[in-house]
């Protein structure tokens, strides 16, 4: 059944239509799809006929011949190869995405969801060992990379801050990643410092992957930011192309907003609302990059006016620790996305993003919390979309992604099918 849902889902996906246009194309009734595509556990799920799963394999074959043309029964590279840096299995930027290549990673995310929620197991991994060096505070990105990790039966080993490394002692990054490379077989990696991962990744043949350099990047997030953007899309019958995105905080030191406006951008026709504080921007170079794509840019430093008619809101916390003795002025109470401005400027379908963490503190003028219980919020989407966004990463650059569907049994033990005690706002809407 989760394989039914998956198949429509890609099927959406890759021909770039909405339930309503899929459904006509179909000649199916739209009430028809939407229980084809609930999860199986639901009682209103049902099984598509068979000849709907012809005729769409068929549809998808022929469009495939019409945008390939002769090529289209050349086999494709392996995504691996499709996505690697400098010819290596690693993931330092977004920038080594097309929109092809992170279609084809959805579809293996897509395919761990069933282990992400733990009612399957799978083993593919057994026997590597992953090292976790994260030199910055981190508790979903680390976290969640080891729990990705164990989930497709590997184990992980990890060091946390400069103070237990022998980073403390002098030692440099490729000293450290040399050593780590005879120990593990894939490295995760986040430094304040921009550039310092791929910094890593000259000094070894294993994968690396960028948990977050300093003010750089942080793909992973960006990856699982969109994912959730399409998701949440595919059940509100939204695509990504010609939508608005408002992003707010800080733009200027945000690595997760760096990365997601380039992965963004390879979509088409998006109107952008940048809302910052003075002197906390998003980098000239990333806004060339937008307008390079045709996209619509606006800046302004009024939350009202950005958040206005959009349909994906992305708030960031205030990244102080980055400042080089900078005054915010400006991040004011106005600042803070809260239920009543939401209410007022956005839409019943927008939907409230955070890369998390959120800054409770008085004054941090963060995602209000005033918003938890508001069925927009998809912050806990996002942070459990993380699991399966990362064991796909794994699985992608340590060349399984084939064998986890065959590979997978039933969890034997018992979880609750919804982890957090407010998720039953959003059961059935997916
Ligand atoms: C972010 C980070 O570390 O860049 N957190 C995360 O990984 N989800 C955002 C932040 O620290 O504000």
């Amino acid at each position: 059944m989760s394989q039914q849902q998956d198949f429509l889902r890609d099927a959406m996906r890759r021909l770039n239509l909405t339930r309503d246009a899929f459904s006509a194309r179909l000649g199916v009734r739209r009430r028809a799809l939407d229980t084809w595509l609930l999860p199986a556990d639901s009682s209103e799920s049902r099984s598509m006929p068979e000849m709907v799963e012809r005729f769409v394999a068929e549809i998808l074959q022929h469009e495939s011949r019409n945008t390939d043309g002769a090529a289209s029964n050349a086999p494709q590279r392996p995504l691996v190869q499709r996505i690697s840096a400098e010819g290596k299995p690693q993931l330092l930027s977004v920038s080594q995405f097309d929109r092809d290549s992170l279609e084809d990673l959805f579809r293996v995310v897509d395919v761990m969801q069933p282990v992400a929620r733990r009612q399957k197991v799978t083993r593919v991994l057994e026997g590597a060992v992953l090292g976790s060096l994260f030199f910055e505070a981190s508790t979903r990105t680390r976290v969640s990379f080891g729990s990705a990790f164990c989930r497709l039966g590997g184990s992980v080993c990890d060091t946390t801050g400069f103070t237990f490394s022998s980073m403390a002692k002098g030692e440099s990054i490729y000293d450290t990643s040399r050593v780590m490379s005879g120990y593990v077989d894939v490295l995760v990696v986040r430094h304040p410092e921009q550039g310092s991962v791929a910094e890593f990744a000259r000094a070894t043949n294993i994968p690396v992957i960028n948990a977050g350099d300093g003010p750089g990047e942080h793909p992973s997030q960006a990856i699982l930011d969109l994912y959730t953007i399409q998701r949440e899309f595919s059940r509100l019958g939204k695509l990504v192309d010609g939508t608005h995105v408002a992003m707010v905080g800080d733009l200027k030191y945000g690595r997760t907003v760096h990365s997601l406006i380039k992965l963004l951008s390879l979509y088409r026709n998006l109107k952008f609302t940048l809302i910052a504080p003075a002197s906390l921007e998003m980098p000239a170079h990333l806004l060339e990059l937008v307008a390079s794509h045709g996209h619509v840019i606006e800046q302004t430093p009024s939350l009202e006016d950005g958040l206005r008619g959009a349909d994906v809101v992305y708030a960031t916390r205030i990244q102080k620790e980055r400042f080089a003795g900078e005054e915010i002025e400006g991040y004011t109470p106005e600042f803070q996305v809260r239920k009543a401005l939401v209410d007022a400027v956005c839409k019943p379908d927008t939907i409230l993003m955070h890369p998390l963490p959120r800054d409770g503190r008085p004054g941090a003028n963060d995602l209000s919390v005033d918003l938890n219980h508001d069925p927009r919020l998809a912050i806990f989407r996002q942070t459990d979309n993380g699991i399966a966004v990362r064991m796909a990463l794994f699985a992608v650059l340590l060349g399984v992604e084939h064998q986890v569907a065959r590979s997978m049994r039933d969890a034997g033990w018992r979880s609750p099918s919804l982890v957090g005690p407010d998720d039953a706002v959003f059961d059935g809407l997916d």
